[in-house]
């Protein structure tokens, strides 16, 4: 059921420009909005680094990652976002993709990453009771944590339901996500053993959409 209402949200979804404002063909966005907050910076990444994408969508910012010189592995549990990043990134040196649900992947792999990020992805889509502690198995000490989504609606915490609306006459599908204010999110983050856990708000640029992302960084 999930992997369904991901698979029909993959064909809602359009790609990405394939140039943004600055020109670039491959670029980081944490945010809803285009051409808006920081970059991949944030991951304190270098050449040789291995990072691990958890819900990597159609794969824009893994692809940037791979092009700083980084392993970019990412996981999806849709098979039509994976065929849309495939199309698009194959091409791409250090890019790897793999198909299946983040906390089994987690589990799985024996692998240690240097940076672990989600971008309104599967850290948002998964208890983080479970998921954090698989997280710090696979990230090196020292290693980053960073994840975006949207801010919680005041007095709505924990497990929510998105909807997916389809045609009409069909039940919209349903996903659950978890929702947290910042300092929430921080003492969350702490009680699993991250440290230098900050959580904040970044505002919606100029314009009539007002809904800001918020972006959560740790240490392992
Ligand atoms: C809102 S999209 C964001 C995609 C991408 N990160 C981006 O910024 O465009 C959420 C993505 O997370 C994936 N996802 C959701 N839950 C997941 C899970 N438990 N394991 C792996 N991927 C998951 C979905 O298939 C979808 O591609």
């Amino acid at each position: 059921m999930t992997e369904t209402a991901w698979d029909t949200y993959a064909q809602q979804k359009p790609q990405r420009r394939p140039v943004n404002a600055a020109g670039e063909t491959t670029w980081f966005n944490w945010t809803q909005y285009p051409d808006h907050g920081p970059g991949a910076e944030i991951l304190g990444i270098s050449p040789g680094s291995a990072v691990l994408e958890l819900g990597c969508g159609k794969g824009g910012n893994l692809a940037h990652v791979a092009t700083l010189g980084a392993r970019a592995v990412g996981v999806d549990l849709s098979l039509a976002q994976l065929k849309a990043a495939n199309a698009r990134w194959a091409d791409t040196a250090q890019l790897e993709l793999r198909q299946g649900d983040a906390l089994d992947f987690l589990t799985r792999c024996t692998d240690t990453f240097d940076a672990v990020f989600s971008v309104f992805g599967a850290v948002w889509f998964t208890d983080p009771a479970r998921l954090l502690p698989a997280i710090r198995e696979r990230l090196r000490p020292g290693g980053v944590l960073a994840f975006s989504q949207r801010p919680p609606v005041e007095g709505c915490y924990g497990c929510q339901a998105s909807y997916f609306t389809r045609s009409e006459g069909e039940d919209p599908l349903v996903v659950k996500r978890w929702d947290y204010e910042p300092p929430s999110w921080t003492q969350i983050l702490r009680e699993h053993g991250f440290t230098d856990a900050t959580a904040r708000v970044l505002p919606a640029p100029a314009g009539s959409r007002k809904i800001g992302t918020m972006l959560v960084h740790a240490t392992g």
